[in-house]
């Protein structure tokens, strides 16, 4: 390779091809002076005897060399052979070293500068480290040079690995070639350090100034003066300062300002299928990655969501217990009224939220325990008298033993019968009446044995008088009968007592 030469001018220079593979290149120019065109002229030579490279590809201007050659085309939109990630920078890198596949990285499709800086500065270190064992021959191409080595800004990640192959690729057999049309904005290191440097017609002053600072004022006019495709070649192989003119080149330049006539894409050659099949399996596999990652990031939402509402619940159950706690101690130790009324309303509190029969239950459990001495004892005795009257109201008072004893007594000391004494008793229990309508109720024809038990029983006190009806008494049971009953039972007993002692 070391006598393999190119001629991209129109004059008879070589240019040797492993100066331009492995060294450090720039070539400059004003917008329209030819600088792609001069570069897709060295790219074709270069192609022409199977030398790789890569070029990236700012404005989507070099896939035309298809016509003529097989190249790998890739990038971010559908005009490519394959649309690549940084997932794909380990097989572009295998193809282009391994298997000499020149490759344009198209990166005008890329949607924010910052896309693509990611996956040049990735191609570009990959093509670095490989090249450390490889140490193969190849040129990186880089349009648009100022957007990645900036001379105004400081270098981000991408600028810093190209400066990097710019001053130890050499070694590597990794040479890099910029291009830009604006030099006073590439870093000066750069384009002074540079092995060869192609100079296209520039007009402005802080870019003449650069031609003055690196070739030298006398060569600013000249400069100034170049026609399109004319350039001033500075180059380490060359001897001194020399003028040339470029060939156009001779594949389809898609950069070429567009002739509206009759503009028609060309045939382009393709790469073998077998190779985008295996690019696009790794596209496959990112995707499938991709979907993996998405359905665990809504697995992981769905769990996140749970772990809320346990932690909710948890939350509740604590402030249940500290809740419950507190009723414990409430229980357990003699409770100050304060703190009494203060754990009560909050039991009131909670029977009114929304808890279940049982809970309640309980809760009236927990406030009955708690309530006061005094309190309960109030309840306790409200409770006994509800019961006695119920009680009482159900009585039938002849199934009162004490009453039943106490109408034979008075059977026995009076001139009243006992069956008279007993319905009379029975049928003034519920009613008020006259003689009359008690007879009637017992089965008497008149009222003669019913009167010795109405004036027998008005004289126990067990039944009164309550008015008249047809100038007749109306009778009822005395309101106290029972209780006169229970007193008379007690006072009997009581006597009884006393004798058997005396
Ligand atoms: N050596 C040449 N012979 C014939 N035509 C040329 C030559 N160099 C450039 N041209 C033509 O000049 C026009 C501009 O060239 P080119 O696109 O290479 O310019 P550029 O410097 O890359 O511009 P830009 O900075 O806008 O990319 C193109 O139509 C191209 O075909
Ligand atoms: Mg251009």
């Amino acid at each position: 390779m070391s006598e393999q030469t190119i001629r991209p001018a129109k004059e008879e220079i070589d240019f040797p091809v492993v100066e331009l593979l492995t060294g450090r290149g720039f070539i400059t120019g004003k917008s329209g002076s030819g600088k792609s065109n001069t570069t897709g002229v060295i790219l074709e030579q270069l192609l022409e005897q199977n030398f790789p490279f890569l070029i990236v590809d700012t404005e989507g201007e070099y896939y035309g060399l298809k016509e003529e050659y097989e190249i790998l085309h890739v990038g971010a939109d559908e005009s490519c052979d394959v649309r690549i990630g940084k997932e794909h920078t380990g097989k572009i890198i295998d193809l282009a070293l391994e298997k000499n596949l020149p490759i344009v990285l198209d990166v005008s499709g890329y949607l924010s500068d910052d896309d693509a800086k990611d996956i040049v500065g990735s191609v570009v270190k990959g093509l670095f480290d490989k090249e450390k064992k490889m140490k193969k021959p190849f040129l990186l191409v880089i349009e648009e040079c100022h957007e990645y080595i900036p001379e105004q800004m400081k270098l981000d990640d991408c600028g810093q690995a190209i400066i990097k192959v710019a001053k130890r690729g050499r070694k590597r057999g990794l040479g890099v070639l910029g291009i830009s049309q604006r030099p006073a904005d590439v870093k000066k290191d750069f384009i002074t350090q540079a092995n060869y440097k192609i100079w296209h017609n520039l007009d402005w002053d802080t870019d003449l100034n650069v031609v003055r600072r690196v070739i030298g004022k006398d060569s600013v006019d000249t400069v100034k003066e170049l026609e399109t495709g004319e350039v001033l070649i500075d180059a380490d192989f060359l001897d001194g300062l020399q003028k040339v003119s470029f060939k156009e080149r001779e594949t389809f330049h898609a950069g070429q300002t567009p002739d509206l006539s009759d503009f028609e894409t060309p045939d382009l050659k393709s790469v073998s299928s077998d190779l985008v099949d295996e690019l696009q399996q790794i596209t496959k596999e990112k995707e499938e990655e991709k979907d993996r990652i998405s359905e665990l990031e809504e697995e992981l939402e769905k769990k996140n969501k749970e772990i809320e509402n346990l932690e909710e619940r948890i939350n509740d159950l604590k402030d249940h217990n500290s809740f419950a706690e507190r009723f414990v101690s409430a229980i357990e130790h003699e409770v100050g009224d304060e703190e009494r009324e203060e754990i009560t309303q909050e039991i009131e509190n909670a029977k009114r939220t929304s808890l279940n029969q049982e809970v309640l239950e309980k809760l009236d459990q927990i406030l009955e325990k708690i309530s006061s001495p005094e309190q309960r004892a109030v309840e306790q005795e409200q409770r006994e008298t509800e019961k006695k009257e119920e009680n009482m109201a159900e009585q039938n008072i002849l199934d009162n033993e004490e009453f039943v004893e106490e109408l034979s007594r008075i059977a026995s000391s009076s001139n009243a019968s006992k069956k008279a004494l007993i319905s009379t008793a029975s049928y003034l229990e519920n009613n008020k009446g006259t003689q009359k309508e008690i007879a009637n109720f017992s089965g008497y024809s008149d009222t003669t044995a019913v009167s010795k038990a109405v004036k027998s029983l008005r004289d126990a006190g067990l039944i009164e008088k309550v008015g008249n009806r047809n100038r007749k008494g109306v009778y009822a049971l005395a309101d106290d009968a029972i209780t006169e009953i229970d007193s008379r039972v007690k006072s009997r007993e009581r006597a009884k007592k006393l004798q058997d002692r005396v």
